[in-house]
């Protein structure tokens, strides 16, 4: 399923981002991705998307979110 439409990603390549970079710290993989970047109506949509996602992979996350 299409998250961000402007973009092509789709709620699979979300998974996959937080897997290979084993992080679910949402500014990370919405930028890696691009998610957001042009209209911006997806990232609540991707929010909820990536943090769904990562509560269902079975690895340590890497909260990088207190990074500064
Ligand atoms: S739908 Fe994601 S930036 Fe427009």
């Amino acid at each position: 399923m299409y998250v961000c439409i402007c973009k092509g990603i789709t709620d699979k390549q979300i998974q996959e981002a937080v897997t290979s970079r084993n992080t679910n710290n949402p500014k990370e993989i919405l930028k890696a991705l691009g998610i957001g970047s042009d209209c911006g109506t997806c990232v609540e949509d991707a929010v909820n998307t990536l943090l769904e996602q990562s509560s269902r992979t079975p690895m340590e996350m890497k909260d990088s979110s207190n990074n500064s």
